[in-house]
């Protein structure tokens, strides 16, 4: 097994889901590499060095050209906030790094297509944390779908509901309000939290022809966290489109931090003519499933609880009956990469499969503001 060095940017919830992934890794799964916490990068020293003791990075740097130069570090891994992915990643190809990123990809598809353009010319190993593919309820529907279970598919629905931005009280901009500010984010729920169900939409059912959108902004200004003025409020509070995929299926797509009474209820139902599937990041480890050819009498919605050895990534776990949770997408993320970096294989999402994605969120954008259909560049 090879050491690879691995160099994080940014300390903070992705940075710690990441670096758990790659500490546990090699506890779970049979791996060709073993990631070595080697750098963490935050603008803050003290903070920094507080997140390398607690996680066990050996070193610590406040600039991320440093982690860029340096020979000690085979893997860049961008966990910062989006409008610091595009510079970092395109600095990390040229230097022939292996790239992973948070996503969205970049704040628009201008940046990501120049972090594609990248990692091409480079030739670069190159991933984006959709982690939500590796759900293993997720990656079963996944299955299922590729065995043809479902026949045609007629519809495809989903919603991403949070309710944390609904006090006019709470500041934009700064750690972890940044996704308030448009000039940091690029987007608002957008590409914040559509962007994931985007990204599994169109693994599962294939690529988006067009979108008919609307967005708001609730709220229309709020004090900013950095310059301590009150500020317009420039990104998307709520956003809602209709699609249609290439495979004629319809579908209605929500995400909205103004749903009260949910924290982070990411859903989606897929219809086929043979049977149907419902998911819920709320009780992840279960995939709902129906099958019209059932014997009539005992036709019927099945829980089917995710724990089981035949189940994706599960044998490598505990003993049936026993269910994992969000970090473990994570871990099975890394797993994946890592196995690839093995064979010499690109593990999807690589930057072109996310790149996809950006173009959905931007004819979102587009039509929201325009009010008319937009048909989606790229797919
Ligand atoms: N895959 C997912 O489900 C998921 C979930 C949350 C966030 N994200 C994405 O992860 C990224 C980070 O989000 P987060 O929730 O961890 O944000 P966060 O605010 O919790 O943490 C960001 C960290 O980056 C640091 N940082 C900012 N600029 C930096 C720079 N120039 N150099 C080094 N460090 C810098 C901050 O100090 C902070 O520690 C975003 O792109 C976000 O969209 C993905």
């Amino acid at each position: 097994m090879k050491d690879l060095n691995i160099g994080m940017v940014g300390g903070g919830f992705m940075g710690r889901t990441h670096s758990n992934a790659f500490s546990q890794v090699n506890h779970f799964f049979d791996v060709p590499y073993r990631p070595v916490l080697k750098t963490i990068c935050g603008r803050n020293a003290e903070r920094a060095k507080a997140f390398a003791a607690q996680w066990g990075y050996q070193s610590v740097e406040t600039d991320w050209r440093n982690l860029v130069d340096s020979r000690d570090v085979d893997v860049i891994d961008i966990a910062s906030p989006n409008d610091t992915h595009a510079e970092i990643a395109i600095a990390a190809a040229k230097a022939g790094k292996i790239v992973l990123c948070e996503k969205p990809l970049g704040r628009n598809p201008a940046e990501s297509e120049a972090m594609v353009a990248a990692v091409d010319a480079a030739g670069v190993a190159n991933m984006v944390w959709y982690n939500y593919r590796r759900v293993p309820a997720v990656t079963l529907a996944r299955q299922l779908i590729d065995e043809g279970r479902l026949g045609r598919i007629f519809h495809y629905r989903t919603k991403f509901l949070q309710d944390w931005t609904i006090s006019s009280d709470l500041p934009q901009g700064g750690t972890a309000l940044w996704r308030l500010d448009a000039s940091v984010a690029g987007s608002g729920v957008t590409g914040d939290l559509l962007a994931h169900n985007i990204d599994t939409a169109l693994w599962l059912n294939g690529h988006i022809n067009e979108v008919s959108a609307m967005t708001e902004t609730f709220i229309k200004e709020r004090k900013h966290e950095l310059t301590g003025k009150v500020e317009p409020v420039t990104i998307d509070d709520a956003s809602a489109f209709l699609a249609r995929f290439r495979n004629g299926s319809l579908a209605t797509f929500e995400a909205t931090r103004y749903a009260r009474g949910h924290k982070a209820l990411y859903t989606f139902e897929i219809n086929g003519e043979n049977a149907s599937i419902a998911w819920d990041l709320h009780d992840l480890h279960r995939l709902e499933y129906f099958d019209h050819r059932d014997e009539g009498r005992l036709r019927g919605w099945k829980s089917i609880h995710i724990t089981d050895g035949d189940h994706p990534y599960m044998k490598q776990w505990w003993v049936p009956g026993l269910q994992i949770g969000y970090e473990h997408t994570f871990i099975h993320q890394a797993a994946d990469f890592l196995e690839g970096l093995g064979d010499g294989r690109s593990v999807s999402p690589t930057f072109r499969d996310a790149l996809l994605t950006d173009y959905v969120t931007d004819a979102v954008l587009q039509s929201a503001k325009n009010r008319q259909w937009v048909t989606v560049k790229g797919q």
